[in-house]
């Protein structure tokens, strides 16, 4: 048994943060932002608006490109770090909104890696034969968490949401997911505070999203390699044999350095950063969700995902579209 994706769907909110604003908002260039990491702009949730509702866009139009109802869906896994509310989590509030009723809901919380780690349990659910459709989010609101008078972060990061609908076949469909975590990397990246810990745990630190961009970026870097490693070894597969790598859109600079390690010309890698900017859990099945509407993604191709964020967390998935 494998999972299949059956449908996909983003939602962007409406309002659009471009380089020349942020140059009113913060000591910061559009050449600084554009050659340093390929943002041109990014997409900011209303005030009234919460990552349940931009999960809720992605998850109606993924769900109607699969051609499924309510009554079809068996589970519901949603990657997030900016969640509405402690509890309930996301998946259940978007199935009250969606007249989704009794199938498992939960949230993943993997940062930039989140949506991989949600496609790699709903899929271990499916393979298994415990779940025939399963519906998988990417959602963040990550501008609330976003320091605006930090120019080191605020550049960096948009929100939105992607969905994919799975679904049990008997050929893949998703081949293999990689997923993996180092916790000694955890001052690198991170957000200090939260429920039980309501104060950060040391003088320095500010409760905001905080980044030592240049480190992460090295370690960034050399990792998403590793995977890349990683996942064409445990299919046997060469890296010519990939049609399109939907990399995390976190800075142009990394997207191209793993493209190279795969020898991928940039026609065929997914690339929306200069869009989106960096929208954590979102970004991979955004850009999904795009190239298969444009028509660049067919039937048949195969794709390597891969994302890696703040823990630190990374991950993969080889799929056959
Ligand atoms: N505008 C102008 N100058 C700036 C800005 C800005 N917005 N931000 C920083 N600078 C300055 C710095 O102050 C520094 O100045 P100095 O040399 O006078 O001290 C200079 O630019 C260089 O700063 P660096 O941090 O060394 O710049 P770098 O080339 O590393 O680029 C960046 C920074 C874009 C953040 C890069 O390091 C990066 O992309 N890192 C990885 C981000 C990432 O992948 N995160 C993972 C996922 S995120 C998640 O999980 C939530």
């Amino acid at each position: 048994m494998f999972s299949r994706i059956i449908g996909t769907g983003r939602y962007l909110p409406e309002r659009v943060l471009t380089n020349a604003d942020l140059e009113k908002m913060v000591d910061t260039t559009d050449e600084w932002i554009r050659t340093r990491t390929g943002i041109e702009r990014r997409h900011i949730a209303a005030e009234d608006q919460t990552t349940c509702d931009l999960a809720e866009g992605a998850v109606r139009e993924a769900m109607s490109a699969a051609g499924i109802g309510p009554d079809d869906v068996d589970m519901l896994v949603v990657g997030t770090t900016t969640p509405d509310q402690i509890f309930p989590n996301v998946g259940c509030l978007l199935q009250k909104r969606l007249g989704i009723h009794g199938c498992a809901a939960f949230s993943v919380e993997a940062a930039c890696t989140g949506f991989i780690y949600a496609l790699g349990v709903a899929d271990k659910f499916v393979r298994c034969g415990e779940v025939k459709t399963a519906v998988v989010v990417g959602a963040e609101t990550l501008s609330r968490i976003v320091d605006w008078t930090d120019r080191s972060t605020c550049v960096l990061f948009g929100d939105g949401a992607g969905a994919v609908v799975l679904q049990a076949a008997e050929a893949p469909g998703i081949v293999s997911t990689h997923l993996h975590a180092d916790g000694k990397y955890k001052d690198l990246l991170y957000y200090p505070t939260g429920v039980s810990k309501k104060t950060p745990e040391r003088e320095d630190m500010q409760d905001v999203l905080t980044m030592r961009g240049n480190e992460v970026f090295k370690v960034a870097v050399s990792t998403l390699g590793r995977i890349v490693d990683e996942t064409l070894a445990a299919n046997n597969l060469d890296k010519h044999d990939i049609d399109w790598l939907i990399p995390h859109q976190a800075n142009m600079r990394i997207i191209n350095a793993t493209a190279r390690k795969l020898d991928m010309p940039l026609e065929r890698v997914i690339i929306t950063v200069q869009e989106t900017g960096n929208t954590s859990a979102a970004s991979v099945p955004m850009a999904l969700d795009m190239a298969i509407r444009d028509g660049r993604i067919k039937r048949g191709d195969r794709l390597l995902l891969e994302a890696f964020g703040g823990g630190f967390t990374w991950g993969s998935a080889l799929i056959s579209y």
